[in-house]
């Protein structure tokens, strides 16, 4: 096996071959993920630091899980109730936990660059567990991980549309990176105001239009839309959104046969997606927090054995 990268910061450094080996061992460890008692002693003595400075569900959750299930020890600091509350800088902050001699910090923090800036101060291991509107790369991998199921590791030829608030997205930047390395044609769809400066430049078909962006697509990323962009003055209004961004069946009907659903997570239900949708038989939506626990568990064996 082999795995030459001492960071996950994002995407772009991850080969094919990279990116097969990934999906591979988390299919081991999906097995792993089904028996009775849910644990191998792969991590036993190595110590992962998870760093969260912005709040997560299933980020947080599943490197949690998928450390434990590995048998590493696992502790776990957020802003609130640690030192950063009183003023300490992410320097300090980072310092101080390699201090304790830890493995791997996983990290997500408000700031673009942040894991970047903690992988130059630290000697061990860093994950970006999303940083500000940069990456999200665990995320890339777990939602190309479950798109291989349903389409037998065959990615060209096939189009993904990611539909939302693509301009403030590290999802978004991620997913591209990833399926455009697999050869997915990627699409992407949402009012001018929350496409990124220069999306012109990115290798992505641009759509503002919903119906016709949905023609012929056979998997849909739906993003959350951050309520706070009406505040900011980027919608007109919620309401008009949903009216012509938000996802429903009727789209469903114009995408090729088969096509599947997809959300990072938190969803606004009735806002970007449908529940009628979210919750469809061609939602996957839940495989993709499944597959989140297999994926952490490949890239923390990756770093913490292989490197
Ligand atoms: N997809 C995602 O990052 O979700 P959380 O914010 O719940 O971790």
């Amino acid at each position: 096996m082999k795995w030459s990268h001492k960071h996950l910061l994002d995407i772009e450094p991850l080969t094919r071959e990279d990116i097969f080996l990934i999906f591979e061992l988390a299919q081991r460890f999906e097995e792993v993920n089904l028996r009775p008692i849910k644990k191998v002693p792969t991590l036993k003595g190595k110590t992962v630091i998870l760093y969260f400075s912005e709040p997560s569900t299933r980020t947080k959750t599943s490197f949690d899980i998928a450390a434990k299930r590995l048998s590493a020890d696992v502790f776990s600091l957020a802003t609130k109730g640690s030192s950063e509350e009183k003023g300490e800088s992410l320097k300090d902050t980072v310092l101080t936990l390699e201090a304790m001699n830890p493995d791997l910090i996983v990290i997500r923090h408000r700031q673009s660059g942040a894991a970047r800036f903690v992988s130059t101060k630290i000697k061990c291991n860093v994950i970006n567990a999303g940083d500000g509107w940069h990456a999200h790369p665990t995320q890339a991998l777990l939602d190309g991980y479950t798109l291989s199921k349903e389409w037998n590791n065959e990615f060209q030829g096939k189009t993904l549309l990611i539909l939302g608030d693509i301009a403030h997205s590290r999802v978004a930047r991620s997913d591209i990176e990833l399926f455009n390395k697999l050869g997915t044609r990627v699409r992407l769809c949402a009012p001018k105001t929350l496409l990124p400066r220069h999306v012109e430049s990115w290798p992505v078909e641009v759509y503002s239009d919903l119906e016709r962006a949905c023609d012929g697509v056979d998997a849909i990323q739906c993003l959350r839309l951050q309520l706070e962009r009406q505040e900011a003055g980027l919608l007109p209004s919620l309401r008009e959104y949903s009216r012509e961004f938000g996802l429903c069946k009727r789209h469903l009907i114009l995408a090729n046969r088969g096509v599947k659903i997809m959300h990072p997570g938190p969803m606004n239900r009735g806002i970007e997606i449908s529940s009628e949708i979210a919750d469809s038989r061609e939602s996957l939506i839940l495989d993709q927090v499944n597959a989140g626990v297999a994926v952490r568990m490949a890239l923390l064996h990756l770093f913490l054995t292989v490197n």
